[in-house]
């Protein structure tokens, strides 16, 4: 007998199936299952979701139906596509899923029909939830709540389009596995505590806390970052959709800077650009300690310990590497592991003393991947370096140097805003506004990553820049 809920016989009379949850593939497989075993046709089957039709049709149930041993296709692309597709919000999406898997035995090789209008129809389907779901990877935004006792909590508000938070908890749990968070949807709010998922029912965006300290300043940051000259509406909208916008405090006032575009366009190449128009923390130990707290970017939101930047302040030389390593990170102190050293040795030969500089990173949190007990370093993302880039900004305010040294790319990208080639442009100084020279060179972990062939002559090339930044940033005293 089946484990579904039939009203009627099987030979004409509609079926209606009451599922559980909207999301439960396993569970409309199984009354999908006892479907087609008794061989009830896809047209007299009606699908109940949850609080769609009320007790109506189900008070009316209780019958069942009896099922023959036949043996049921089922083929992984059918399983990988229906995980998605029940998902979708459209109510319409487990008969189709049936009406696909009865089509299904008599054709195996349906799927592939891609002029098949049911074939279509499921495949728009998981690739509109496939996109839901990057959305909320990406445009989740935390905020800090202090619950008591010295607990944190970090709760974010999300709006999905269909039903993807369970589809979609894993990634949350792994990549902020050291944290405690919540996330509140209308239809369902789930609950990681370090070690254990819960869920509850949905909540209200009021539910959700609204802003913390630091954020006043990020949004002003954002609008003082903001190049009205590169605007290009129509390609955020389609990467941003403006329906998440209000749950991004940096996007809170992206409308009025479009709005004003134009005239800051025209302002800024009158006037020329203030090199840092936010008001950043005052003094770097501040600094230090909002970049401790910081849980703006995926890094940081694994709570390792942040490296901010250390060495001399009245120097007026700022050398900006890529993200702490491990080493680093244990010590809570830029470039002390293997790339630290051979920096040292270098500056050595090329005369210069370590003790004059600022040494910083364009990442504060150390970005890895377990690997064993192993912590094997992973490149940030453009992304996590832009996010990063207001701590870099913030100490580049306060230091003011003369002269900054990027390490590479990304240190590149943290000072110009955008990925340079460092071969391109190393070697020579870079103005930038206020005055202040940028040089660009390799990182030394390219080093001692790099090809015996090509070794020798870019440790040459890398003593050779170091050697001109020494004398255009301290030249010799007459
Ligand atoms: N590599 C970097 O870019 N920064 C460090 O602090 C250490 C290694």
């Amino acid at each position: 007998m089946s484990p579904a809920t039939a009203i009627g016989s099987p030979l004409s009379l509609p079926i209606a199936i009451d599922l559980a949850a909207h999301d439960d593939f396993e569970a409309w497989r199984d009354h999908a299952r006892s479907l087609l075993r008794a061989r009830i046709p896809p047209g007299q089957v009606i699908w109940n979701e949850p609080g769609q039709y009320g007790d109506l049709l189900a008070s009316a149930s209780g019958a069942t139906f009896s099922e023959k041993r036949i043996h049921i296709t089922v083929s992984r692309d059918f399983l990988e596509l229906g995980e998605k597709v029940i998902c979708h919000n459209d109510s319409a999406r487990f008969a189709l899923l049936y009406r696909l898997l009865w089509r299904h035995q008599q054709h195996p090789r349906l799927l592939q029909d891609v002029a098949d209008a049911d074939v279509r129809r499921a495949q728009a389907m998981a690739k509109e939830v496939r996109r839901d779901i990057h959305k909320m990877r990406a445009f989740v935004r935390f905020r800090l709540v202090e619950e008591g006792k010295g607990e944190e909590r970090y709760v974010a508000w999300f709006e999905p389009e269909h039903h993807i938070i369970r589809a979609n908890v894993r990634f949350f749990v792994d990549r902020f596995a050291n944290m405690r968070w919540s996330i509140l949807t209308p239809d369902l709010s789930i609950h990681w505590d370090g070690a254990l998922l819960s869920e509850t029912a949905g909540a209200t965006a009021r539910d959700a806390p609204q802003g913390d300290p630091v954020e006043d300043m990020w949004t002003r940051y954002y609008a003082s970052i903001f190049n009205p000259a590169r605007v290009k509406v129509g390609a955020m909208l389609k990467e941003m959709p403006r329906r998440y916008w209000k749950n991004m405090p940096e996007t809170a006032i992206v409308p009025s800077l479009i709005a004003g575009a134009r005239a800051r366009e025209s302002a800024m190449i009158a006037a020329g650009e203030d090199v840092f128009p936010t008001q950043f923390p005052e003094s770097l130990g501040k600094v230090a300690e909002e970049i401790a707290a910081c849980r703006r970017c995926s890094i940081g939101c694994k709570g390792t310990r942040a490296v901010s930047g250390d060495g001399a302040l009245d120097g007026g030389v700022m050398v900006i590497g890529e993200q702490p390593g491990d080493e680093e990170e244990k010590a809570g102190k830029p470039f002390v592991g293997p790339a630290g050293q051979l920096l040292n040795r270098y500056l050595d030969e090329a005369d210069i003393d370590r003790g004059t500089l600022y040494v910083t990173n364009a990442v504060k949190h150390f970005k890895f991947e377990p690997r064993g007990p192993r912590r094997i370093h992973q490149r940030p993302t453009a992304g996590e370096i832009d996010t990063c880039r207001f701590w870099l900004d913030a100490e580049r305010s306060i230091l003011k140097p003369r002269t900054i040294v990027a390490l590479g790319a990304s240190a590149a990208r943290a000072v110009l805003g955008r990925t340079p080639s460092v071969q391109n442009e190393r070697g020579r100084p870079i103005a930038l506004p206020g005055g202040t020279q940028l040089w660009i060179t390799v990182h030394p972990s390219f080093l001692l990553r790099a090809a015996d062939t090509i070794q020798k002559r870019e440790k040459e090339n890398f003593l050779a820049d170091w050697v001109k930044i020494r004398e255009a940033a301290f030249p010799p005293m007459v």
